[in-house]
């Protein structure tokens, strides 16, 4: 049977995924500006998975006779989407080191079913680092180049009044 601190761990687990589907979600629900279409599409499908891996874990426990808990870890939404993107990165990262010592632990108990799941929602979650972490390079370049583009842009069009003036 599974050890009081894995149960305990698995059920820290559910309260992160809890957490990231429903960040996640809202996010896409209030991210605006130039980049929303493309990251709000992200957003959204990663917290379909989330909320999949959640139940997973709550079978799981429920399983190895344990009661899943259904308190979120905390929410943090963030405002615009730079900072949306950090605050997941860290929320997928802190997910990683957790399932990796989760692994630890239950292959030491002899947990091989928990070991093997936890495998493929590392995988995922190493995914979701990935996809984060491009698309903060990627919209953070593609705002960058804006914001190089706009001086040349009213410098152009005060150009173009002076011409207009003449
Ligand atoms: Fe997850
Ligand atoms: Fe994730």
């Amino acid at each position: 049977m599974a050890s009081k601190k894995l149960l305990e761990m698995l059920n820290e687990a559910i309260a992160r995924e809890l957490q990231v589907s429903i960040q996640y979600m809202w996010q896409h629900v209030r991210i605006a500006g130039p980049h929303a279409a493309a990251i709000g599409g992200v957003f959204r499908a990663t917290a379909i998975t989330e909320m999949k891996h959640a139940e997973a874990i709550a079978e799981r426990v429920d399983y190895l006779g344990g009661v899943p808990t259904t308190k979120p870890a905390p929410i943090t939404v963030g405002e615009e989407w730079k900072e949306m993107l950090q605050l997941d990165l860290k929320a997928e990262e802190e997910a990683i080191a957790m399932y990796k010592e989760i692994i630890a632990l239950a292959e030491k108990e002899g947990d091989v079913t928990t070991a093997h799941m936890f495998r493929g929602i590392l995988e995922d979650e190493e995914e979701h680092h990935n996809e984060f972490g491009t698309l903060l390079q990627e919209a953070g370049a593609g705002a960058a180049a804006e914001a190089a583009e706009r001086p040349k842009r009213r410098a152009a069009r005060a150009r173009g009044r002076t011409r207009a003036r003449r």
